[in-house]
């Protein structure tokens, strides 16, 4: 069953983001695209994050996140932050990053971004369900 979701659910052509956290002086990020816009008043986004995953921890810690938006040419970051741990952290450190509201990094050369405060958290299944309010964005840069 469980592979037949992932494969079915693999056939859903989505954007791909990297969710980042900043808890205290920790960072990490994770490769993410089970999310979606909830509400424009107040403006809210969801993300589905994995319970065991490391960043899910910081997240329910910092009650932050930041999605970054990745453009096509950008699957090389999808990739270093879909590998598991608090290692990437480095690989955060060593791309050019700023910050906007919450602190959470902002990855350079991403589409566009949404920074957001969890507003509640839902536990569902396996995953949690970090709802966020938005409180820094930026337009699509092409
Ligand atoms: C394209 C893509 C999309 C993904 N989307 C999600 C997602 O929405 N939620 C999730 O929990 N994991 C998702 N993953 C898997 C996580 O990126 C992966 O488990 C990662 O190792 C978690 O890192 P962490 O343990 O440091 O938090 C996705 C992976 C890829 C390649």
């Amino acid at each position: 069953m469980k592979d037949n979701l992932r494969q079915a659910m693999g056939r859903f052509a989505t954007g791909v983001t990297v969710v980042t956290t900043k808890n205290n002086d920790e960072i990490n990020g994770m490769t993410a695209n089970a999310l979606t816009s909830v509400s424009l008043e107040p403006p809210l986004v969801l993300v589905c994050i994995d319970r065991d995953n490391y960043t899910s921890k910081l997240i329910n810690e910092s009650k932050v996140f930041a999605l970054n938006i990745l453009g096509n040419d950008q699957q090389e970051l999808s990739d270093i932050f879909a590998r598991p741990g608090a290692g990437k952290a480095d690989n955060l450190h060593d791309l050019k990053t700023s910050e906007a509201v919450t602190g959470a990094p902002i990855i350079d050369g991403c589409l566009s971004y949404l920074d957001c405060r969890v507003t509640k958290v839902y536990a569902e299944g396996d995953h949690n369900i970090f709802i966020g309010e938005v409180v820094g964005d930026r337009k699509s840069v092409v």
